[in-house]
């Protein structure tokens, strides 16, 4: 088979295949096309960036994989079979974590534990335990919502999406309203749970050391209408150091090329 300029060399099998999507929305009667064809391979196990500046797609592709909204032309394959709504097996973690609050953390990461009904309660208080501690909240099992800060929130929602063990991950912005620092933090956290895990992961960003630090490819797209840009491949080994040389050197190719897509506007 000849292979594509979108698929990962070297990595098989495919997990998801988006093929020639399109998409446009029309706003108070305007048309607005958000996706121009746009076809893409993302190999299991594969950890896969979509960076672009706001407006260009980004979540609307991401939504489409999820299943969430139906694209106008063109399909996505989740092993081999074409999506056609949202399935435990993709699930999607979001800037804003929408953690119920009158739960704490732990009934949190339970009630992710409700796709999985053939699971007994001991088993999943078990899963949800092993979760909690994996993402560094064990001793903070019984705490309100309210009283946990940005970060361990995200902690939380990233716990209680991986608790059902599904097989892909969809994540959109999820650390954007975060300070420099907890980012910093979470970089390593969720390296290294994607190490054990071996998760397929499309993590969607704007912000290109984000990128670079966890992504084995980055999809760097274009808006107006959104498109695929061009796609870089990051050979880092990993655990990646946030501060390394060799890091910093990939930021600076990859936010030179996100200007030009971005008509010169500057972004983080
Ligand atoms: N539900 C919607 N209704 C109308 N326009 C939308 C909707 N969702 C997205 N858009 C438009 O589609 C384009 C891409 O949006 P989006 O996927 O949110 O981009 P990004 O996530 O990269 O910021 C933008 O022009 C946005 O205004
Ligand atoms: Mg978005």
């Amino acid at each position: 088979m000849e292979a594509s300029p979108h698929t990962s060399p070297g990595l098989s099998p495919a997990k998801l295949v988006i093929e020639g999507v399109s998409k446009w929305f029309t706003p108070k009667r305007n048309i607005v096309q958000a996706l121009d064809d746009i076809s893409l391979t993302v190999a299991e196990g594969e950890f896969v960036c979509l960076l672009g500046p706001s407006g260009c797609g980004k979540s609307t592709l991401l939504n489409i994989v999820a299943g969430l909204t139906r694209p106008d032309r063109g399909r996505v394959l989740a092993d081999g079979k074409p999506v056609a709504g949202p399935g435990q097996e993709r699930l999607v973690m979001f800037q804003e974590s929408a953690l119920f609050p009158w739960l704490d953390a732990f009934g949190n990461v339970m009630f992710g534990l409700k796709l999985k009904p053939d699971l007994t309660k001991a088993e999943r208080r078990r899963i949800a335990d092993e979760y909690l501690d994996l993402v560094g909240l064990a001793k903070f099992k019984h705490a309100q919502i309210h009283e946990l800060s940005g970060g361990m929130k995200q902690r939380v929602a990233l716990a209680r999406a991986l608790a059902p063990d599904p097989q892909v991950l969809l994540m959109d912005e999820p650390f954007a309203a975060l300070d420099a620092m907890t980012r910093d933090q979470l970089y390593d956290d969720i390296q290294r749970i994607w190490m054990e895990s071996r998760k397929t992961i499309i993590f969607v960003t704007h912000n290109v050391r984000e990128a670079v630090c966890l992504g084995d490819r980055i999809v760097l797209m274009s808006p107006s209408p959104g498109r695929i840009q061009q796609i870089f491949d990051i050979p880092l080994p990993r655990p990646r150091d946030i501060n390394s040389p060799e890091l910093a050197a990939y930021t600076s190719k990859i936010a030179a090329a996100l200007k030009g897509v971005t008509n010169g506007a500057v972004f983080e």
